[in-house]
């Protein structure tokens, strides 16, 4: 029995070893990027956070909000870990304002503020983006990937800022650009990112494919920002069910030694 089940355990590994198998929504091929925060273990990358962060604040904010996300938690140590005076200095630097009930005008936003809600482009808030686009299904519905490699969100944000094509179209008076991972093949978003578009300070490659990468394990930090908690949450909880296993085996195994001595011996 025991070795039935860890083969079927192996067959899966093995089959889920081929990401390739990996399709975006659109058709379009979704290929898995190896993230610092995969796996059970898996961390952000604090220098890649703050990276994408200066992607979003620079490209993507001009079109897209990030409404759900309070502008003090870019401190969090979890997350992009940048010091509170820094964070003010940034909402300073990149006149952030949010709107005001009580004044009915905008204001310079505090760290306690979310950023800013976006909806002057027609453009989806981008807080909960990486958790609500899945980039893998398969291998046939098992989940065996999306265990192993996530649910491929960020994946599925880089591979469509890098999924531009050039095969625009103009339908019904609106332009239209050709992307190979949008579902439907034409999305309204103008392709944001060009080589260089944003010049990082510690000199990362900026490229698309980096900055959209960049850009999607941001965006995947703002869809979870309590993803370092849980997975030590989990492991620590992991230890404790071994340990308690291993006592209920032999508390059983020392209960019923009498009775199994005397079996034999009758
Ligand atoms: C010029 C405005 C503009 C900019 C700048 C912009 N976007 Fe968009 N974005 C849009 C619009 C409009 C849509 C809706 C597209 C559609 O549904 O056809 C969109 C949609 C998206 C989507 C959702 C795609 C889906 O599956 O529904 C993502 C993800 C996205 N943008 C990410 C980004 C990122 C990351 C950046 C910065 C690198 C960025 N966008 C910059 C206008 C913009």
């Amino acid at each position: 029995m025991f070795r039935k089940l860890a083969l079927t355990a192996l067959t899966a590994v093995a089959l889920a070893g081929t990401p390739a198998l990996a399709a975006g929504e659109g058709g379009g091929h979704v290929e898995n990027i190896r993230f610092s925060f995969d796996g059970p273990f898996g961390t952000f990358d604090q220098n890649q956070l703050q990276r994408g962060l200066q992607v979003y604040t620079e490209v993507c904010a001009a079109c897209h909000g990030l409404r759900y996300v309070p502008i003090r938690t870019l401190s969090d140590e979890d997350g992009p870990g940048i010091p509170p005076d820094q964070v003010r200095a940034y909402i300073e630097q990149n006149f952030i304002e949010v709107w005001d009930e009580d004044l009915r005008d905008y204001r310079p936003a505090t760290p306690n503020d979310n950023f800013p809600a976006n909806d002057a482009a027609g453009a989806p808030d981008l807080s909960l983006m990486a958790k609500a686009r899945a980039g893998f299904h398969g291998p046939y519905g098992l989940g065996i990937n999306q265990f192993l490699f996530g649910m491929g969100g960020p994946e599925y944000i880089a591979a469509l800022l890098s999924g531009y094509n050039g095969h625009d179209e103009e339908m019904a008076g609106t332009y239209l650009y050709g992307n190979d991972i949008f579902p439907g093949g034409l999305i309204s978003m103008a392709p944001p990112l060009y080589d260089g578009a944003v010049e990082f300070n510690d000199g990362h490659a900026n490229d698309v494919h980096h900055m959209a990468e960049d850009v999607a394990a941001f965006l995947m930090w703002t869809a979870e920002p309590q993803l370092m908690a849980r997975k030590r949450l989990g492991f620590t909880a992991v230890i404790l069910l071994i340990i308690l296993s291993t006592l209920l085996y032999l508390t059983n195994k020392r209960l019923w030694a009498p009775v199994k001595r005397a079996a034999k011996e009758g």
